[in-house]
């Protein structure tokens, strides 16, 4: 008998253009597993409208993100990729666990204290319940793991917990779900402020993956390294956070260890070191960006991986939703 895949489930949000922390940190490693596991990877579309988006920007972006999906490796034909305000269980069963989450819980999420802080003209529910929907979206395909970066820690944590509330009181309904999080990469941080997490809000210390190679050039040009005396290339991270993370970068574009980085680069200055980041990033992201161009002209062709997908996840994501509505109680149609 053919031994079951694990599941594997991931989502980015369209709510700007991706960004190398995205791309290194966890999307990079996606295509390796989709060979060896049953993979669900989605656009997290309703997530962006907790702040404001311009419509026919998301649209667009939409887009280039399911490309920028494709381009980077996630063949449709082997896993299922999909665009999360296609599949309405989604919404329904967030509302389902809404009632099964606690208020105090949710209070203490650091993105809804840093998002509110930022956007303190529009504290809406939905950000406040954000990792709700966050749960739904993981739970309906009962996944083994949720491969992320270590910002998401936390809401695959609450995920957990809910699941595990839920579980107490109608049984084994929802598998529990690891977070599953690469050692190098997890957490990519800005190029021009490296003790904060790379991200588009601060778009001069953010890579994105279809920059002009020029543009990224300038943008390692300009990392900030450190103001040691030591001028070295070495792996420090309290110390050195700012080569620390270059060599994180550099690390996982060139798919080279720390100890090789700083052989290659023994006795050399910054300069030589930062450019050679730059150019491994540059390589790396050519092939993306240019399979992005050559998808995003073809409609059509998108168009009908986002249909085939939304028919596959939908047929799982029912099946779980039935089987929740059974159990609280409702009646079946
Ligand atoms: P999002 O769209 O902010 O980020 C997508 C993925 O990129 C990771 N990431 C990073 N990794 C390393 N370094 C960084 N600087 C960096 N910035 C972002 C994130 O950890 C994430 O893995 N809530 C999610 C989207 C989502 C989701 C889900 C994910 C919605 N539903 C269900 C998994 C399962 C988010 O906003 O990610």
């Amino acid at each position: 008998m053919e031994e079951t895949k694990k599941v594997m489930l991931s989502g980015i949000q369209p709510s700007g253009q991706l960004h190398i922390g995205n791309y290194l940190g966890p999307l990079i490693h996606w295509p390796e597993m989709i060979e060896e596991f049953d993979c669900y990877f989605f656009l997290a579309d309703l997530h962006t409208l907790t702040v404001r988006q311009e419509p026919a920007e998301l649209r667009k972006r939409v887009l280039t993100l399911l490309a920028n999906y494709i381009a980077c490796g996630l063949d449709p034909e082997k896993c299922t990729l999909f665009i999360q305000s296609h599949v309405p269980a989604h919404s329904q069963l967030a509302w389902v666990l809404n009632c099964y989450t606690m208020f105090g819980e949710l209070s203490r999420m650091t993105q809804f204290k840093d998002k509110s802080a930022k956007h303190a003209d529009n504290i809406n529910a939905g950000l406040f319940t954000y990792p709700v929907l966050m749960a739904s979206d993981i739970l309906l395909y009962q996944p083994d793991y949720v491969p992320v970066g270590e910002d998401q820690r936390q809401h695959v944590e609450i995920c957990r917990d809910i699941a595990n509330r839920f579980n107490g009181v109608y049984g084994d309904v929802f598998k529990v779900p690891e977070p599953y999080i690469a050692k190098v990469g997890a957490r990519i941080m800005s190029l021009n402020a490296p003790e904060s997490k790379m991200s588009k809000s601060s778009p001069e210390g953010c890579v994105f993956l279809l920059d002009r190679p020029e543009d990224i050039l300038r943008k390692f040009k300009r990392a900030i390294t450190d103001s040691d005396t030591e001028r070295c290339v070495r792996y420090d991270p309290e110390h050195k956070p700012g080569v620390a993370n270059l060599m994180q970068i550099y690390g996982s574009a060139a798919g080279k260890t720390y100890a090789e980085i700083e052989r290659e680069f023994d006795g050399q200055g910054y300069g030589a070191f930062k450019a050679a980041v730059g150019e491994a990033v540059v390589e790396k992201l050519r092939p993306i960006r240019e399979e992005t161009e050559r998808l995003l002209a073809d409609k059509a062709y998108l168009e009908s991986v986002y249909r085939a997908g939304a028919e596959k996840a939908s047929y799982i994501a029912g099946k779980t939703l039935r089987k929740v509505y059974k159990k609280v109680g409702l009646l079946a149609k």
